[in-house]
């Protein structure tokens, strides 16, 4: 059985909001050094035994794209239509209809000037840590290449180290050319991405990144896509998807063929590692930063505007967060494992609602960017 989250959490209330905040990045640091720990496994079975892995290649393989040539970079960005997105969540009166006072507090006297920047500065913190995060998934694919022991996997492996350095490119220069520049790694997602390259284990790598870290990627890139009016950014995430469904399907059919061989004590490490980077990816959320950004201390503007009796179902971060992950660990099995742990867990968190959403495991044929973009083409041609 897992055991209690304050004995590997690092704290004893998973919702100690003074804990969260106390957490901090290195702003000086360039360069960030993790051990990871792991053999290098050669295999000399060249036997293509999984075809579900198998045609993910192959559906890989034809789906490349290439950022520099595919994506329309003279497209001239206003940060302000790329922020409207981000702003619809900071409406004074959108909150006031959720219940949310803000007289007496540090935004009484906001006016559209400060929510507009405050959503401008949201949408790049939000487009840095995905740019952070790819950069994760980069070096989580290129050490599953050499620890997985499958070959098929091996070849899959290969090409979403391409797709993930295609994404890190793209992200740094919408940032760099159409933004004004990124922000520092939020220090949750950068706890989490040390747990997960840290850890021996070769199916860790892939609950951590491929299930956790993407799974919130694909559902927060949807609907960013959906809700963006920029469309660059609307082109650049949808060519983003279309890659990152194939890495959440891929996580989904390795794992679940390895978790049938587990035994209940090994499913409880797993599970609690997931929760773990539940909470981390949660923490992430707050977006400390853009509010030191803003003038505003953290601690007020997450009671003020996340109030601890607000119903979670009714949080929009939190449903964009796990309904991906949810139905994905259903999946696995490691809701159901050791008595439901996990499954308690989430409940805690607000969030086992979508266990019976579509998992990812298909998920991805039916999502591709670049036929479309080339069936889209020759129909105008
Ligand atoms: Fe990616
Ligand atoms: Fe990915």
């Amino acid at each position: 059985m897992p055991r209690d989250a304050s004995a590997f959490l690092d704290r004893d209330e998973v919702d100690d909001l003074d804990a969260i905040l106390a957490i901090k990045s290195d702003p000086n640091e360039v360069i960030h050094t993790v051990e990871d720990n792991a053999d290098a496994i050669f295999t000399w079975d060249y036997e293509r035994t999984r075809p579900s892995l198998s045609k993910l290649y192959e559906k890989a393989k034809s789906a490349q794209w290439n950022g520099e040539t595919d994506l329309d970079w003279s497209i001239e960005v206003d940060p302000e239509e790329v922020a409207a997105a981000a702003s619809a969540l900071n409406n004074p009166e959108m909150m006031k209809s959720m219940g949310i006072e803000l007289a007496g507090t540090s935004f009484e006297k906001w006016g559209e000037k400060e929510w507009t920047q405050v959503g401008i500065e949201q949408q790049n913190f939000m487009l840095s840590q995905f740019m952070h995060g790819e950069q994760g998934a980069l070096l989580c694919t290129a050490k599953i290449v050499e620890t997985v022991p499958w070959i098929d996997a091996k070849y899959y492996a290969a090409t979403q180290v391409m797709d993930e350095a295609r994404h890190v490119e793209v992200f740094a220069k919408y940032l760099d050319t159409k933004l004004s520049g990124h922000y520092l790694i939020n220090p949750h997602l950068g706890l989490l991405l040390d747990d997960i390259i840290a850890d021996s284990r070769w199916d860790i790598t892939y609950l951590g990144m491929q299930i956790m870290v993407e799974g919130l990627a694909l559902a927060a890139f949807g609907l960013m896509q959906a809700i963006t009016p920029e469309p660059l950014l609307k082109q650049l995430l949808r060519y983003v998807m279309a890659d990152e469904a194939r890495h959440v399907a891929f996580g989904v059919l390795s794992l679940q063929e390895y978790y049938k061989e587990l035994t209940g004590p090994e499913l409880s490490d797993r599970q609690e590692f997931a929760f773990e980077a539940a909470v981390r990816l949660r923490d992430r959320l707050l977006a400390a930063e853009v509010w030191e950004r803003m003038g505003v201390d953290p601690k007020e503007a997450t009671l003020v505007l996340r109030p601890p009796d607000m119903d979670k179902n009714s949080d929009p971060f939190q449903m964009m967060l796990f309904s991906k992950i949810v139905p994905n660990l259903s999946k696995l099995g490691l809701l159901d494992a050791n008595d439901g742990w996990l499954r308690q867990r989430f409940d805690t968190l607000g969030v086992s609602q979508f266990e019976t959403w579509v998992d990812s495991s298909i998920e991805y044929e039916m999502l591709d960017a670049v036929t479309d973009d080339r069936a889209a083409a020759a129909a105008g041609a």
